[in-house]
C-alpha cells in the first residue's frame, strides 16, 4: 500500500545512530544459500522489504528460511523443489536474477523472468549472459523469461566488459561448483561482492581476490559447511544519515561501520566543507561551517557510489554556487531532481551531467520518491527545508532503509509516516496544522 512521509524541516540532527546490515549484501548472500548444503545461520539481515521478497522467492524455490530474532536467520535448503521463480515474485525484486547462478550450480537448471528495467536506468543482463554460457550454461530468453540449463559447469576465463557487481556476484555463485578453475576479470570489487565472497569461502567455497580485479575460483564438489555468518554494515544505509547531518548542520555519530567501505563519500563531504572522525566502526560527523560547492562524478567501487548521488544532490541543491553532477553508472538516476525544483531547488540536467545551482534554502512541498535512493534524499531535503515536505510513495525508502524514521526520530528529527488513506499529522512546533497547508511549490 503507497505510504506517505511527512517530514518537518529546520531542527539539526544530533545524537547517535546504528546502521543495520547491508541490503545489497544480504540480498547476494540469501540467493547464494541456496548452495548451502547444511543448516546455516545468516546474523545482521536486515528485516527489509527487499529482503523479505528475495525470502519469499527462496522459499518459493524450496529453501526453509526462518527469522530466529529480529536480525538473524537460519537457512536450510533441503531440496529444491522447484526450478522457476515466479513473475509475480519477481517483479518486485531485481535482485531476483542473482538466483541465476547459483540454481544453475546447485540444480542445473532454472528459469528466471527477466527483471525488467527499473526506473533508474534499463538494467540489462548481458554481462550475467556471457559469463554464465563461458561456464558453460545453455540460455534461452522466451516469453521475458530467461531459460537457463547447464549439464555439467566447467571453470572458464571471463572478462566483464564492465566492472558489474551482479554479474560478478553469479559467475562467482556458478563457478564455485564448476569443474577447474574461473577467473573473472574486471570484477567489481563492492564491499558486497566481497561480502558475498567471504559467505561462500564459510561454506567450503574456494575463491580469491574478491575486491580485486581479478578474482580466482577453484571449482569444489559441494558446499557443506554450516556456517554462521555476518553480512557486513550497510554503507549506502551510513552514508545517507552522514549527509542528512551535514544536511541539518548536525553532530552525528554513526555507530557499526567500516569507515573505508564509505571513504569516497567521507573525501566528498569534507571537501564541502563538514568536519568528519573516522574511529575503528564509527563516524563522527559535524558540519559547523559554510558548506562549499564540490563536483560529484560516479564511478564503480572504489569510486564515488551511484547509490550516494540523490542524497548528496539534496545537500548541493541549498549551498549557494554551481555544483556539477555526472552520473556514470545508471542513464537514468536524476529523476530526484524535478522533485527537489517544487521544493525550490534550481538543477538542470543535461543526460547524464546536472548543473545545480545552489540556492539560500529549500521550501517543503508535496513531492513523490521516484526511487529508493531518491526518496532518502527527498527525505533529507525535508529535514534542510523550511516548512513541512510531504512524500508520497515512500514505501519505497522502506525497500532499503530497516526503521528509517525511527532512527531519524532519535536523532531528533520530526518525522511522521501513514498510510495514504489516513490523513497524516506532522510533529513538530510549526506543524500544529493538518497536511492540508503544506505549501505546494507546483511550478
Ligand atoms: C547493484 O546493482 C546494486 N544492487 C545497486 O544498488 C547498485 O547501484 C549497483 O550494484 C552499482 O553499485 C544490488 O546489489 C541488489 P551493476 P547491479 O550490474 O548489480 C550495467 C540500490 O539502490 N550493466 O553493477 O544491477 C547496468 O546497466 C541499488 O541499492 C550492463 O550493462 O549493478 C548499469 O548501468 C540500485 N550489463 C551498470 O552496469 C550487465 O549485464 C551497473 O550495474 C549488468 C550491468
Amino acid at each position: 500500500m503507497e505510504k506517505k512521509v511527512v517530514v518537518c524541516g529546520g531542527r539539526p540532527l544530533k545524537g547517535r545512530v546504528r546502521v543495520s546490515g547491508a541490503k545489497n549484501a544480504a540480498l547476494a548472500i540469501l540467493c547464494g544459500s541456496i548452495l548451502a548444503g547444511e543448516k546455516i545461520i545468516i546474523e545482521n539481515v536486515p528485516n527489509i522489504s527487499d529482503v523479505q521478497h528475495i525470502i519469499q522467492v527462496i522459499t518459493y524455490l524450496g529453501a526453509r528460511p526462518s527469522w530466529r530474532r529480529e536480525d538473524l536467520l537460519s537457512v536450510a535448503v533441503p531440496a529444491l523443489e522447484v526450478r522457476e521463480a515466479p513473475y509475480e515474485l519477481v517483479k518486485k525484486l531485481r535482485a531476483s536474477n542473482l538466483l541465476l547462478g547459483p540454481m544453475l550450480a546447485r540444480c542445473g537448471e532454472v528459469r528466471i523472468p527477466l527483471p525488467g528495467g527499473c526506473n533508474i536506468g534499463a538494467r540489462p543482463m548481458d554481462l550475467h549472459f556471457k559469463g554464465l554460457s563461458a561456464l558453460g550454461a545453455q540460455l534461452n530468453l522466451e516469453k521475458g523469461c530467461v531459460w537457463a540449463r547447464a549439464r555439467r559447469l566447467r571453470g572458464a576465463q571471463v572478462y566483464l566488459d564492465y566492472p558489474s557487481v551482479g554479474a560478478t556476484e553469479n559467475i562467482m555463485m556458478a563457478a564455485c561448483l564448476a569443474e577447474g578453475q574461473t577467473l573473472i576479470e574486471n570484477a567489481a570489487k563492492e564491499p558486497e561482492v566481497v561480502d558475498l565472497a567471504n559467505f561462500l569461502n564459510g561454506l567450503g567455497a574456494r575463491i580469491f581476490g574478491a575486491g580485486t580485479d581479478v578474482i580466482r575460483i577453484e571449482g569444489v564438489k559441494e558446499l557443506a559447511r554450516p556456517v554462521h555468518y555476518g553480512v557486513i554494515p550497510d554503507r549506502v544505509e551510513a552514508g545517507t544519515f552522514m549527509v542528512a547531518a551535514v544536511a541539518t548542520c548536525g553532530e552525528v555519530q554513526i555507530d557499526g561501520v567500516i569507515p573505508r567501505h564509505i571513504q569516497p563519500l567521507t573525501a566528498k563531504l569534507r571537501e564541502m566543507g563538514a568536519q568528519i572522525t573516522e574511529g575503528e566502526d564509527t563516524l563522527y560527523v559535524q558540519c559547523r561551517q559554510e558548506l562549499r560547492p564540490v563536483n560529484v562524478k560516479t564511478m564503480p567501487y572504489p569510486g564515488f557510489p551511484t547509490d550516494m548521488q540523490s542524497q548528496v544532490m539534496a545537500r548541493l541543491s541549498a549551498i549557494p554556487g554551481t555544483s556539477v553532477i555526472v552520473e556514470n553508472i545508471y542513464e537514468n538516476r536524476f529523476q530526484v531532481a524535478s522533485e527537489l525544483r517544487r521544493m525550490g531547488a534550481r538543477i538542470k540536467v543535461e543526460g547524464r551531467v546536472a548543473i545545480v545551482e545552489g540556492v539560500p534554502r529549500l521550501f517543503g512541498a508535496q513531492v513523490r520518491a521516484p526511487d529508493l535512493r531518491a526518496g532518502a534524499a527527498l527525505v533529507i531535503a525535508g529535514l534542510m527545508a523550511e516548512g513541512e515536505t510531504e512524500i508520497s510513495r515512500a514505501e519505497l525508502i522502506y525497500r532499503g532503509y530497516k526503521d528509517f524514521e525511527k532512527k531519524l526520530a532519535g536523532l531528533g528529527a520530526n518525522v511522521i509516516s501513514g498510510a495514504d488513506t489516513e490523513p497524516v499529522f506532522a510533529f513538530g512546533e510549526k506543524s500544529d496544522t493538518n497536511r492540508r497547508n503544506i505549501p505546494t511549490h507546483r511550478e
